[in-house]
């Protein structure tokens, strides 16, 4: 039996079959359309769009394994978007992304009428302005005749489930980050809903993630090629399902994953809130279990924009290239990586990104490395906060795009001052929903058992001492950028 995992990312999709033991059989990539931004802190994407990539990925790994061979089929996906949906279920307008800002408003409104520390106790997280139903405000308050129209909301992966089976279904991991869902107790808040006016009707049914949500219809195997009948389980958001990816299923267990976004993320076995909202509180892929994170919303989103506008035509490769030849710690330059604003520490829509302590002796190079540094810090906030919250930290494993660059590797392990693991198959979020898949089809009785049977640590990174000292000087100062120059921003 082979069980397919589905991640509908932000820059595009991927599909990836694997079999029992875990062994990757057939992967595809999809590039999606760029988002767009009409409006400077806006995010738009067309969910159709996903649909047409996903089409694809679910063709290419068509072309390697027998529809029939799939037992059970699982989703990943950004988190936070919204799909709003008509009465057909056709698309109203484009949906609003994790990293759009234009919610400043709406947020303050939902923390007045709740208050913030009820707010927290309510849903487990302070209103943020890439969450979920802070759009739903928006666009009551600002397309009122598109408002009329919506009779679902989806999460990103859940229209595709919508696609696949015709069920309007999401799981309790991708849930928890609408500022709608009771984390605690793993369902909608009735509190939250009756005192905004908002119908629960309009939100899917929730389940666990390694449950079934549905099959695979008729309609939706004649367009993709898929076996009618394919059992379809919840999945998880891209954090939660990448975390199962890697293994980070237990009590302590810790990872740094540097995606578009960058996320701290560890497991808890109960809810553990932080008053203060700078680190977000969710339920995990697993019964009874949650987990915290903390996210830069400009992770390697920084080195693709510096990349694309700076880098001359150079492939990422040849600008760490020419980082690796700049002394750690980029000789005093520095990054604040807020181009789309901040969430942890900061919860500041309007913090904006810096380059910082320049001299005319700076190159091009200085100021890759120190991109790459500057995200690296930006992790650290989230770890220093984990700290203080009480989370044991003996070592950190790491995803992503940052953990595919030797360069970054080290940085990260040097920056967090922390042994670092890497994975021998980092196959992300996509691998972690089809190991949902797996266990939803009955491959493996539990999450922690499939986990155990598939990933295995290939290498571990041990911080530089020295590089250590000196980027920790660095972060001293970084730590006093934003509030320097927050009333600039
Ligand atoms: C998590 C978050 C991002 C997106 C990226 O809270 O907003 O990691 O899920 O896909």
């Amino acid at each position: 039996m082979k069980f397919l995992g589905i991640d509908i990312g932000t820059s595009g999709s991927r599909a990836i079959v694997i079999d029992e033991k875990g062994k990757i059989v057939a992967s595809a990539n999809a590039a999606h359309e760029d988002f767009a931004s009409p409006q400077i802190g806006w995010a738009e994407q067309n969910p159709d769009d996903w649909w047409r990539a996903c089409s694809e990925v679910i063709a290419e790994v068509l072309q390697t394994v027998k529809a029939e061979e799939i037992g059970a089929i699982s989703f990943s996906g950004q988190m936070h978007g919204s799909v709003f949906l008509d009465e057909s279920d056709k698309v109203i307008r484009p949906a609003l992304l994790w990293c759009d800002q234009r919610t400043e408003k709406q947020c303050l409104e939902i923390t007045e009428k709740i208050g913030k520390e009820k707010l927290i106790q309510l849903v487990c997280n302070p209103a943020i302005t890439g969450f979920t139903f802070p759009k739903l405000l928006w666009l009551r308050e600002n397309e009122p005749n598109n408002w009329a129209k919506v009779r679902t909301v989806l999460l990103p992966k859940d229209y595709i489930r919508l696609k696949l089976s015709g069920d309007k279904a999401s799981d309790v991991a991708d849930s928890s980050g609408t500022l709608l869902f009771d984390v605690q107790n793993r369902k909608w808040s009735g509190e939250m809903l009756s005192n905004f006016g908002i119908d629960e009707k309009i939100l899917p049914k929730v389940y666990e993630s390694i449950e079934i949500t549905g099959v695979v219809s008729e309609a939706a195997a004649n367009e993709t090629g898929l076996k009618a009948g394919t059992s379809i389980v919840a999945g998880a958001g891209d954090n939660a399902a990448g975390a199962i990816g890697m293994g980070i299923v237990e009590n302590g267990k810790v990872s740094a994953t540097i995606g578009t976004s960058g996320v701290i993320f560890a497991v808890s076995d109960a809810p553990r809130l932080d008053l203060q909202g700078r680190i977000h509180t969710l339920c995990h892929a697993i019964p009874n279990r949650w987990h915290n994170t903390g996210v830069t919303l400009s992770a390697g989103l920084s080195f693709k924009w510096f990349r694309e506008n700076f880098g001359n035509g150079k492939s990422y490769n040849e600008l760490v290239g020419e980082a690796e030849k700049v002394p750690s710690g980029s000789d005093g330059a520095i990054w604040l990586p807020y181009l789309m604003g901040e969430r942890t520490p900061h919860l500041d829509a309007n913090a904006r990104a810096a380059f910082v302590g320049i001299t005319a002796s700076h190159t091009k190079a200085h100021f890759t490395r120190a991109v790459l540094e500057g995200v690296a810090f930006s992790l650290k906030d989230s770890l220093e906060i984990f700290k203080v919250s009480g989370v044991e930290i003996s070592s950190i494993r790491l995803g992503g795009g940052g953990a595919k660059s030797a360069l970054w590797r080290q940085i990260q392990a040097d920056v967090y001052g922390k042994q670092c693991e890497i994975i021998e198959a980092d196959e992300g979020a996509a691998f972690g929903a089809a190991l949902l898949a797996g266990v939803g089809g009955g491959a493996w009785k539990t999450v922690d058992e499939a986990c155990e049977k598939t990933i295995k640590v290939i290498e571990t990174i041990e911080p530089n001492p020295e590089s250590s000292e000196k980027l920790n000087q660095n972060y001293e100062t970084y730590k006093l950028l934003y509030p320097a120059l927050e009333k600039t921003m």
